[in-house]
């Protein structure tokens, strides 16, 4: 039996400190895979462990199969965990690690014929009477995996079970835990903060910050149609490029968004999406493109719904199969906090550059109570002194560029670029998609 999970406005916070998950709404059907998507810290493990039945849930309600359950005991859920460390009995074997939550659940019952079932299942069967320490790394994660197969639990929950193995192996097993699950149909609710697992794994994927549920969706939609800047950066490599930009919609002249040196001049007559941004007549706003919205025009000239503008080539990463070009286009990019791990030592905060109620205050002013604070933070104020470097790990340039390797750029030529306006994103001062319009129907799936 696989179940439905549901959570409505579940909050959590730990020891009266601020809430690690904020009213929370999510329903997973049963036998969906879905993944909560997060950068370390933003309450991913919480959900997870509310769900299992290990953590309290002070607000709201947790549905199985449609009861509430908020109360149930772990064992009444019947939902088996994969954890990042394995977490096996060291002294003992693999089969009895596999074995073991058999024996608790029915003490009369002899585990060997599902050990070995699920053992041959996951192609471990050699495994069976080693010990822990005589397993690697992707072994040991197999039989944990086994170790939750074999229960035929109601649901997996799985968190961050791939982090600690190599790149090469977490690519492998990622395979097979995609494969594994749907052969089993059974729901899985799967953590991680890697987008591309979260992407190559997921039904759906639940992009979570701050505790706060930013959007969920199947990896197509968030990546077509991120609600905000923040889903839009967390998914997607090379990271999205954010633009600082400022809307000009003249009466008598055609619309323009202006990226510093550069405007992009939006075509006559205006499409439905475009439309929406004269509200934002002389105001700053976020223009993403992702790197496929642009391209390098050698040799061709603008194709209907593109707009040329010129970038400096600054850095040329070489990919084998690619190439990405960093340019300096003369914008200046939009910074979204919160997209790493918080760093141990953080920076001095900047000092502030304005009189007045900042963007950031405005913000603050806006959230209220969601502490998830800023979605974006517009990094310096305009036209006031020296630009300062670039933060650290970011190479100079504000436009990466995806391009064939065929192409010969070098550091400091002048490029023509097209940027393709069916694929321009241009998000509020707040970090809201409002182009193309957030009620555009995400369609791709369906
Ligand atoms: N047992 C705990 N006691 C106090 N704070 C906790 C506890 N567990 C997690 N936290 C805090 O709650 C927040 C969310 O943590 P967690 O759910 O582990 O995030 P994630 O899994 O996304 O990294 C973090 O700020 C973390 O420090
Ligand atoms: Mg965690």
């Amino acid at each position: 039996m696989t179940r439905a999970i549901e959570l409505h406005d579940v909050s959590k916070s730990y020891a009266r400190g601020p809430r690690v998950v904020d009213r929370l709404s999510l329903a997973i059907a049963p036998g969906e895979f879905l993944v909560l998507l997060g950068p370390s810290g933003c309450g991913k493990s919480t959900v997870l462990r509310m769900i299992a039945g290990l953590e309290d849930i002070d607000e709201g309600e947790l549905l199985l199969d449609g009861a509430y359950a908020n109360h149930w005991q772990p064992s009444e859920r019947g939902m088996a965990m994969v954890f990042q460390n394995f977490a096996l009995y060291p002294n003992m074997t693999g089969r009895d690690n596999i074995g073991f939550p058999l024996r608790i659940e029915d003490p009369g019952a002899d585990p060997a014929p599902r050990v070995c079932a699920t053992a041959r299942m996951l192609g471990i069967e050699d495994l069976l009477d080693r010990f822990p320490s005589q397993l690697s790394g992707g072994e040991r994660q197999r039989v944990a995996m086994g170790r939750a197969i074999s229960r035929h639990p109601s649901a997996f929950l799985m968190d961050e079970p791939l982090s600690n193995l190599d790149a090469k192996l977490r690519n492998h097993l990622r395979a097979e835990i995609s494969q594994l699950t749907r052969e089993l149909g059974v729901t899985t609710v799967y953590v991680t903060h890697d987008q591309a697992e979260a992407m190559s794994l997921g039904d759906r994927v639940a992009v979570l910050r701050g505790g706060v549920l930013q959007q969920v969706g199947t990896p197509r939609q968030v990546y077509a149609l991120p609600r905000n800047v923040f889903s839009a950066a967390f998914i997607g490599t090379p990271r999205i490029n954010l633009l600082r930009g400022l809307v000009r919609a003249p009466l008598d002249g055609a619309m323009t968004i202006s990226l510093g040196k550069q405007a992009l001049r939006l075509p006559e007559p205006l499409s439905l999406d475009h439309q929406l941004l004269r509200v934002q007549q002389g105001r700053e706003v976020i223009v993403g493109l992702r790197s496929e919205a642009v391209r390098i025009a050698k040799h061709s000239s603008a194709r209907p719904g593109e707009v040329a503008i010129t970038g400096l080539v600054e850095h040329v990463e070489f990919q084998g199969h690619e190439i990405l070009v960093h340019f300096d286009t003369g914008s200046r990019p939009a910074v979204v906090p919160d997209l790493e791990a918080p760093r141990p030592a953080a920076r001095p905060a900047r000092r502030r550059r304005r009189e007045g109620p900042t963007v950031l205050d405005r913000l603050r002013e806006r959230t209220g109570a969601r502490r998830a604070g800023p979605v974006v933070v517009l990094e310096h104020a305009r036209d006031d002194g020296p630009e300062p470097a670039p933060p650290e790990g970011r190479l100079p340039g504000d436009l990466v560029v995806r391009t064939t390797p065929d192409l010969r750029l070098r550091h400091g030529m002048q490029v023509p670029l097209l940027v393709d306006l069916a694929h321009l994103f241009v998000f509020d001062q707040h970090g809201d998609r409002i182009c193309p319009s957030p009620d555009r129907l995400p369609d791709l799936d369906e």
